[in-house]
């Protein structure tokens, strides 16, 4: 009897540890993360600056709700393989800076590695992923980011299933944001591994560029948008596709190309990280990162993420079905001139197989609402007419008029 009972306890044990924890991410998470700004260039005064911000700005009451700390915050590991965090720009330690950003009303995140060493070449989790869990755990942290650095002859899916197993035997509620840039396909094995995964390499802030460095590349918005193909039906709530963070504010874009970076992040349903200095940034830049209208379609209940409808000489229509019958539309203009649409809602009949949903204005009537110019444009009995100018979009939500 006591046999039987050891073995259900063992087998319950297992079972119930191999799952992530439950019930977190269930829309995009939304937050701020240092590195695209900051790199190592990371502090508690900027952690401090930033949280502040947040508040100050608006940000979080618009949604955005963890505050995470990338690469180069550790230093090294002390005698029993603890980890240490850099005692000089974190002296108060990082559980204090964590209550710190608790007080604020945020969540707190951190970054390590699957690897030995992160990629700046600080140290990794690898062999010590009970520990680090434990001491997340014991900071109070609630979302982790962990890469894929220094990880030869590891295997990716069995990596980050041994992460989440430990961080749910710490027993803290964490995010576990997967960071291994698409290689093993995560969108296929870690929707009960993790809440989001990186589905590409590193972006940059340009709108459609490939920098190139000796055996990878930093990626523009658009291309990084052309690598999110056929993996739609993976996202929903609770596990997320991640095209990367937010470079809306770093300077490299202009303005209409920032909203289009946004835009379309809003519209396939990717984590919204911004990655931006938030104390001084610019009306325009804040205009973009809290317009209600584009974080709602972003924030849907229902998940689901949007598709390219057509793409015709650089004009792409892309379309997300959202709850209470209603739409998001985006026209994404890529190319170098203005385009003019005429969009027929009575031709353009559209059916999702992967969400099941049917766009049919014939047999039904929605009120139309351009996200950006905040204004009502009529309805679907119309043709919708509108210029879009270059490496800008033209984002609409259309309501559904009860009949
Ligand atoms: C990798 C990740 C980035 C960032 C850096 C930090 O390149 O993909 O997002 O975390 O490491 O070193």
């Amino acid at each position: 009897m006591k046999k039987i009972l050891f073995v259900i306890l063992l087998f319950s044990t297992v079972f119930a540890s191999a799952q992530k924890f439950q019930n977190l991410a269930l829309t995009p998470p939304m937050g701020w993360n240092s590195w695209n700004k900051f790199q190592c260039n990371v502090s508690e005064k900027l952690i401090k600056e930033t949280a502040d911000a947040l508040v100050s700005t608006g940000m979080r009451d618009a949604g955005y709700q963890y505050i995470v700390i990338d690469d180069c915050w550790q230093v090294g590991r002390d005698s029993m393989g603890f980890i240490i965090p850099d005692p000089e720009r974190f002296p108060s330690g990082i559980k204090a800076l964590a209550d710190y950003v608790h007080s604020k009303g945020l969540k707190f995140g951190i970054y390590s590695c699957a690897g030995t060493k992160t990629c700046a070449g600080r140290p990794g989790g690898r062999g010590h992923e009970f520990q680090d869990a434990y001491m997340y755990a014991k900071w109070g942290v609630d979302y982790l980011k962990y890469d894929w650095c220094s990880s030869d002859g590891q295997n990716q899916k069995e990596s980050y299933k041994l992460m989440s197993r430990m961080l749910k035997e710490a027993g803290r509620p964490i995010v576990f944001s997967i960071c291994e840039w698409g290689g093993s396909k995560p969108w296929e094995w870690a929707g009960e591994v993790g809440h989001l995964w990186r589905t590409t390499g590193d972006i940059t802030d340009c709108f459609d560029c490939e920098n190139k460095h000796p055996g990878y590349s930093n990626w523009g918005v658009m291309k990084i948008l052309d690598m999110q193909k056929d993996m739609r039906q993976y996202a929903g709530p609770g596990h997320w596709n991640d095209p990367d963070m937010l470079e809306v504010g770093n300077g490299g874009m202009k303005e209409n190309e920032d909203r289009a970076h946004f835009s379309m992040w809003c519209m396939i349903a990717a984590p919204l990280i911004a990655g931006n200095e938030l104390k001084n940034m610019s009306a325009q830049t804040h205009a973009i990162l809290t317009n209600a209208d584009a974080i709602a379609i972003n924030q849907d209940v229902l998940g689901i993420q949007g598709l390219k409808y057509k793409s015709e000489d650089g004009l792409e229509t892309w379309l997300k079905p959202l709850s209470g019958g209603d739409w998001a539309i985006c026209f994404l203009n890529r190319s170098a001139v203005s385009k003019m649409i005429e969009f027929d809602w009575m031709k353009n009949v559209v059916s999702d197989t992967v969400s099941n949903r049917k766009l049919d204005a014939a047999g039904e009537v929605f009120k139309i609402k351009d996200v950006w110019a905040k204004k009502e444009l009529g309805n679907t009995q119309k043709v919708l007419k509108a210029e879009v100018k270059s490496h800008d979009v033209l984002m609409v939500r259309l309501s559904l008029v009860k009949k």
